[in-house]
């Protein structure tokens, strides 16, 4: 039976798992040493992620910071993915199967949960190592999802990379202006911005939409991918300067159901977590994704096999600013406030 200090420990490591929009669309029931997750629809955002996929992405994300936290504890987890058909909301349940010590790696992921982050800006000069994005792919792997470096996709024949990447950053560019022409989803977008000074516990920062560089530092030279960033509706949110992204990359998924947005949100917050404890971390980008034609487009490009799920670009940052998370009382159910 966890304490309720233990308890604590596990949900607050769930709790600071990425999610879109920073919505934290969860919640948690403790019966015993068993910690139900079960996404919360009122916080899915219905204009942009129509079928929910990035809502349940965002609670497998949750998931994985939940075993996380029990291995913290020495336990180690047994988690069934939505165990119950009757309850499409209940994303998963997790409990200990048993003890052991954490390794190295565990500890080490364990320790970058507080500084793991978002980046939104330019990056610090220096590479990310390639021993480190094998590893990424081996964390997606054995979460059953799949992390593809664009510069190794398996692009149509003859697409020179410098093409290809031409033509990634104007897919993201034209699902961005969809984005932009649709009042509902602009609406919906704003609703999850907090201007500077808020109080909000969840949502987007203004200020971490507008991050500045870490140094004043020269462009790296080559041909530099930016993917432009989503700008949440803000003038001048992205303002790509300074060192670029090192490594650019797809997380896919062999089938599209929630079962598998489950193992894509698991898959990204461990490989996540694996960079930040090189002090590497990751500017996401959802938007080609939220358009099934978009969607289809990078797919079809990068010759992807599965359904793509997220794009990532990886870089070197010596700071790490924490976007607010709400406060753990209120993520909880059940009983166990009784
Ligand atoms: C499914 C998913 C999609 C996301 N899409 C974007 C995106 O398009 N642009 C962006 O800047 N951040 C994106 N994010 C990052 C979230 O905004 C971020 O996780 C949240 O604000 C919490 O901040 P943190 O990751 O720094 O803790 C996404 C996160 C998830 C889980």
């Amino acid at each position: 039976m966890l304490t309720p200090a233990e308890t604590a420990t596990v949900i607050a490591m769930a709790a600071r798992a990425p999610s879109l929009h920073n919505t934290q669309p969860w919640q948690f029931r403790v019966s015993g040493d068993v910690i139900e997750l079960r996404a919360d629809p009122g916080r899915m955002l219905r204009h942009l992620d129509t079928h929910g996929r990035e809502l349940m992405i965002s609670c497998g994300a949750a998931l994985f910071g939940l075993r996380l936290g029990y291995r913290s504890l020495g336990l180690l987890p047994v988690t069934e993915l939505l165990p119950d058909p009757a309850q499409p909301w209940l994303a998963g349940r997790v409990w200990p199967g048993g003890h052991a010590a954490m390794n190295k790696a565990e500890a080490e992921l364990v320790a970058a949960v507080p500084h793991r982050h978002t980046h939104r800006g330019p990056f610090a000069p220096g590479e990310v190592a390639t021993r480190l994005l094998a590893a990424l792919a081996d964390d997606a792997a054995a979460e059953g999802a799949e992390f593809l470096l664009v510069d190794q996709a398996d692009a149509e024949a003859g697409t020179a990379q410098a093409t290809l990447a031409d033509q990634l950053v104007r897919l993201v560019d034209a699902a961005a202006a969809q984005q932009r022409a649709d009042p509902d989803i602009v609406a919906e977008v704003r609703r999850w911005v907090r201007p500077p000074g808020s109080r909000a516990r969840d949502g987007v920062p203004a200020w971490a939409i507008g991050q500045q560089p870490d140094e004043p530092v020269p462009a790296s030279a080559g041909r530099p991918l930016w993917l432009p960033q989503r700008d949440f509706g803000q003038q001048g949110g992205d303002a790509p300067g300074g060192v670029a992204p090192s490594a650019t990359a797809v997380l896919s998924t062999a089938q599209d159901a929630p079962a598998d947005w489950l193992r894509a949100g698991q898959a990204l917050h461990r490989l996540l977590l694996r960079a930040a404890t090189r002090w590497v971390f990751a500017r996401l980008q959802s938007q080609p994704t939220e358009s099934p034609r978009h969607r289809q487009d990078v797919r079809d490009l990068l010759g992807l096999s599965g359904h793509l799920q997220l794009l990532l670009q990886f870089g070197r940052s010596n700071t790490a600013p924490a976007t607010p998370r709400r406060p753990q009382l209120e993520l909880m159910t059940g009983e166990w406030l009784a």
